[in-house]
């Protein structure tokens, strides 16, 4: 199911859902699909903040959607993805850095500071593999995470690289919910 949202009055907003499962996120991962074409006088500038209607996101499961030309993973976590990533002993991290744009630069990777609410329920993060960009499957690798398995990197349930080539944890986005089921990011 999509839905589109006018905010600007210019331009309709696009998302891709892929929220069935593990199936669906490894074929969004496999195929990036081309979600619609915007007004071909729309600029650059009109992408630079989109809203997303996470309403449908059932836990467990993930949206994921194109900003700014690339994949956006909005997770719904369990409460056992919660558990785990906020059970992870800092130490154990390659990279201690949150990469999280809405908080201190360089502050420390704990789950509580990648998620978005207190809760922990909402993860948003950049399906971009931060070796050398390929988009991680969903659901996948040693740490229940995302797999990348272009050359084998391993993210946990809070999007931290744990294990592979990849430096860098996934980056989180400038995101915010503006109500109860909608996330702008930008
Ligand atoms: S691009 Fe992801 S592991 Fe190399």
């Amino acid at each position: 199911m999509s839905h589109a949202d006018d905010h600007e009055g210019t331009r309709r907003d696009f998302l891709y859902y892929a929220t069935a499962g593990t199936g669906a996120v490894a074929t969004a991962a496999a195929v990036w699909p081309l979600v619609d074409q915007m007004n071909p006088s729309a600029d650059v500038q009109a992408l630079s903040s989109i809203r997303v209607d996470v309403a449908d996101v059932a836990p467990g499961t993930q949206l994921t959607v194109k900003w700014l030309g690339k994949p956006v993973f909005i997770r719904r976590r369990t409460p056992e993805e919660i558990e785990e990533a906020r059970a992870v002993d800092l130490a154990d991290l390659p990279d201690g850095d949150a990469r999280n744009e809405n908080i201190d630069e360089g502050s420390p990777a704990t789950d509580e500071n990648r998620s978005m609410d207190e809760t922990g329920e909402w993860l948003v993060q950049m399906g971009v593999c931060t070796h050398l960009g390929c988009v991680p499957l969903g659901d996948a690798g040693d740490f229940g995470g995302w797999f990348c398995p272009c050359h084998g990197s391993h993210y946990d349930t809070s999007g931290r690289i744990r294990k592979g080539p990849a430096p860098e944890n996934l980056p989180v986005p400038v995101a915010e919910f503006v109500d109860e089921t909608t996330i702008k990011l930008g």
